[in-house]
């Protein structure tokens, strides 16, 4: 028999990059190597036990639990989302303005659907969070990538207004940021919006890291003005903030006919998000776990041993992000020396000798449209990340 014939547009997407390292490091783990695998995009903190508990008790009480919800949320879960984007973020969203979705990857691809239509064009500041672009070629949209690596990672009114033509649909903002860990101020993101006044572009702010901001405010895009509000769809979840990414909860607030549009979708592909999920984020969502500020602690002491570790290594240089758990170090400085007699032509080739050789992973910089730089995620012990910067430093020692 013939091989079965895929749809011409999953031929302009791929497997995502960053969950193939993670794999990869396990793998060799399980062969009994002792690999530090900076490549997670997850907190290695337990879910808190309150959200946990509240799960727990709505499963053994049953009923709504094991039932459908409306596609775009419990009513009381929506409110919920509606007053947390009141209390931390200054936005008034009506309940028809927000919905539930399966993790914040799946609000942003509802939206990415809801607005892009065939050779419309998307602006992505790089370095950029892996799924973006491929979203929006899936959906015939173009990704139009605009570089920031020599603006410190922040994306310049002048280089938004030398990206945007007749055709630009939609504007990504991640701040702060994933891989960069970049928080973008208030000024620099009012600049974005007051190039966008006057244009017919949306955009999409991804606020996942929202609660792990070290130096500087988080500031919502929607929050800035009203024509910001009017032409923003705020992007968020469960995940990162209250470590639950496996419970797969995101939720999106914007204008009233977006979120209807992006409903009408999820009716017909998901449904509801998992309704214990629901569940567990409304008891998230009403206030603040007291496990976040100890968190929040470890990130910037973990954050500061591996930018210090970095930079003792000679030819990489790694700035100091102001949230999320991630560090973006520039590594083209080891690039063109050899390894073994292997050349490191490229971050490819680093990442792998890294992985091989030192027993490091993380994912090449080229993956987020950045290369010669490379991703390492510190949500990981103290230990670990002190080892792998000691286990980079040899590595980069037997350089020639
Ligand atoms: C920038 C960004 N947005 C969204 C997500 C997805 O979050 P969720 O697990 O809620 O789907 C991630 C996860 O890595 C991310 O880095």
């Amino acid at each position: 028999m013939t091989e079965l014939k895929l749809a011409q547009r999953m031929g302009r997407i791929q497997p995502s990059a960053t969950l193939a390292l993670t794999a990869r490091a396990k793998a060799l783990r399980a062969e009994g190597k002792d690999v530090i695998a900076l490549t997670a995009g997850e907190p290695d903190f337990s879910t808190p036990d309150a959200i946990r508990a509240s799960a727990v008790s709505a499963l053994q009480a049953g009923g709504v639990v094991d039932r459908y919800t409306p596609a775009s949320g419990l009513p009381e879960v929506r409110k919920a989302v509606a007053n947390k984007f009141k209390r931390d973020n200054g936005l008034d969203y009506a309940a028809d303005q927000v919905m539930v979705n399966c993790g914040a990857k799946h609000s942003c691809f509802n939206l990415i659907a809801a607005l892009v239509d065939e050779g419309d064009e998307v602006i992505i500041p790089a370095p950029y969070w892996v799924s973006y672009p491929q979203m929006v070629s899936f959906f015939g949209g173009k990704p139009v990538i605009v570089d920031t690596s020599a603006t410190g990672f922040v994306l310049t009114s002048d280089a938004l207004k030398a990206a945007l033509t007749p055709k630009t649909r939609l504007v990504l903002v991640n701040s702060p940021g994933n891989p960069t860990g970049a928080v973008w101020s208030r000024e620099a993101q009012q600049s974005i919006a007051d190039v966008l006044k006057g244009t017919n572009v949306a955009v999409l702010s991804d606020e996942i890291y929202e609660k792990l901001v070290y130096d500087g405010e988080h500031v919502s895009f929607a929050s800035l003005d009203d024509d910001a509000f009017n032409r923003t769809v705020t992007v968020n979840g469960v995940a990162k903030a209250y470590a639950m990414t496996g419970w797969r909860i995101g939720y999106a607030g914007g204008p009233k006919h977006v979120i209807a549009a992006m409903g009408a979708l999820q009716s017909h592909s998901t449904s509801n998000p998992a309704t214990v999920s629901q569940l567990a984020a409304l008891k998230a969502l009403a206030e603040d776990p007291a496990e976040l500020p100890g968190w929040r602690e470890s990130f910037v002491r973990r954050r500061d041993i591996i930018v210090g570790g970095l930079n003792d290594v000679e030819g990489i240089s790694c700035a100091r992000p102001g949230g999320a758990f991630y560090v973006f170090p520039d590594c083209r400085g080891l690039l063109g020396k050899r390894h073994n007699d292997v050349e490191i032509s490229d971050d490819h080739v680093l990442c792998e000798k890294l992985l091989t050789e030192a027993h490091v992973a993380g994912v090449p910089g080229s993956e987020f449209g950045a290369p010669g730089f490379i991703r390492f995620s510190y949500a990981e012990s103290d230990d670990n990340i002190r080892k792998a910067a000691e286990r980079i430093q040899k590595f980069s020692s037997e350089l020639k």
